[in-house]
């Protein structure tokens, strides 16, 4: 690969031994998937915070880095293993939250935006078309490469937290527009209605092409809450990490031979799969992490009522913030509803705390089962504040 002046002197220490590290990791990347240089990113967004998948050696890894590491461009967090303010009320025990509490310290020292949410554009780090990233949450990758048009490899914790202290990364796979063309034609015969049907409609094609891109037709329209769902499921049931939809995502793509379609039976039976006959003790809504148009309507529909069971809002702390300025998180809040921002019921550590999950989203459905072992509801926002308030 070929390195300027200015890296070759990162690589060989002389910004320091983190800026070192991360050069090692970026390069033996590059080296690996042939990359023939860096390029600069703008924006950077880490995953692997939770304590619960670090564990001391990855906390050793981060303490050591931010010995003398400082971010270059701006960076945020995918969440961590617990809200970090309200950890006692969401169940999570002392020992864990000392140890996520030490994490998060690291990652504040090399002056990472503390803020740990997988939808990094609704608090600011929304990178424009065409910028050069480095995202490591698979439901913000697929987003950011298809939705915004930025690009971006699926990042692993160390390697995104490798450009973020240099600014770098190896120019390789979707940063390079010849690996960013669709190859399948997906033709959607379905009416899509809401979050659980792009959810569906994710599972449904991610299983169909795995991480082959996919240029979708017949989608008439889509909210940001319908592409973050569908981001979201096409990234954990297929592995894609970029989409094209046509005359709603802003990329240009070529038209590939392949077809396959869709048909509505097969979105029907996708969200009949993701139904469990169990007792639901957990509903959960913000997986992405909920827009503000998300916690408005749960406000609407919780205002004045109390919910029978237990809920989680998952938020990024900013758009919470906002939530409680505008009087949502109290409605939230008086029915018994709690906030989980920071974190999610995913990644926090809640196996055996829970026997069914409620959920609007697809991703929560293949991670409760997968991770949790929950048997899963997946119902619509309004269907899911319904199971919140029975009995
Ligand atoms: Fe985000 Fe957790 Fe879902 S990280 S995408 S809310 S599984």
């Amino acid at each position: 690969m070929n390195l300027t002046k200015e890296e070759n002197k990162m690589l060989e220490g002389k910004q320091g031994n983190a800026v070192k590290k991360s050069m090692e990791i970026i390069t033996a990347l590059g080296d690996i998937y042939g990359a023939k240089r860096l390029i600069d990113v703008t924006s950077v967004q880490i995953a692997g915070v939770s304590y619960a998948n670090l564990g001391d050696a990855g906390l050793e890894f981060l303490a050591e880095m931010a010995k003398d590491g400082k971010t270059k461009v701006l960076t945020t967090l995918n969440p961590a293993g617990m809200d970090m303010e309200n950890w006692e009320v969401l169940g999570i025990d002392k020992e864990f939250a000392e140890k996520q509490g030490k994490v998060i310290d690291a990652f504040k020292a090399m002056d990472v935006i503390t803020t740990c949410t997988c939808t990094p554009y609704f608090i600011g780090n929304a990178p424009r078309f065409g910028e050069h990233i480095a995202w490591s949450e698979s439901s913000a990758v697929a987003f950011g490469n298809s939705v915004l048009g930025a690009k971006t490899n699926r990042e692993g914790g160390p390697s995104a937290l490798a450009s973020a202290l240099t600014g770098k990364t190896a120019e390789y796979g979707l940063h390079l527009e010849e690996n960013r063309q669709a190859k399948v034609i997906i033709d959607v015969n379905a009416v899509l209605l809401g979050v659980t049907d792009f959810g569906a409609l994710g599972k449904v094609i991610g299983e169909k092409i795995k991480n082959k891109i996919p240029l979708i037709r017949g989608v008439k329209e889509a909210s940001i809450e319908e592409l973050k769902s569908f981001s979201a499921s096409i990234a954990t049931y297929g592995g894609t990490a970029l989409y094209h939809i046509e005359g709603i995502t802003p990329n240009r793509t070529e038209v590939p031979s392949e077809k396959i379609a869709v048909k509505q039976s097969e979105i029907d039976s996708a969200k009949a799969e993701m139904n469990d006959d169990s007792e639901v003790d957990l509903v959960s809504f913000g997986c992405p992490h909920a827009s503000l148009r998300e916690i408005r309507k749960i406000a609407e529909l919780l205002e004045g009522k109390k919910v029978k069971k237990e809920v989680w809002v998952c938020v990024a702390r900013p758009l919470k913030r906002i939530a409680e300025q505008m009087g949502y998180a109290k409605a939230i809040e008086d029915s018994g509803a709690k906030f989980a921002c920071d974190t999610c019921m995913v990644v926090a550590p809640i196996k055996g705390r829970f026997k069914c999950l409620a959920t609007d989203s697809a991703k929560s459905v293949y991670y409760a089962r997968g991770k949790n072992n929950f048997k899963t509801v997946f119902k619509n926002l309004e269907d899911c504040v319904e199971i919140a308030l029975r009995e």
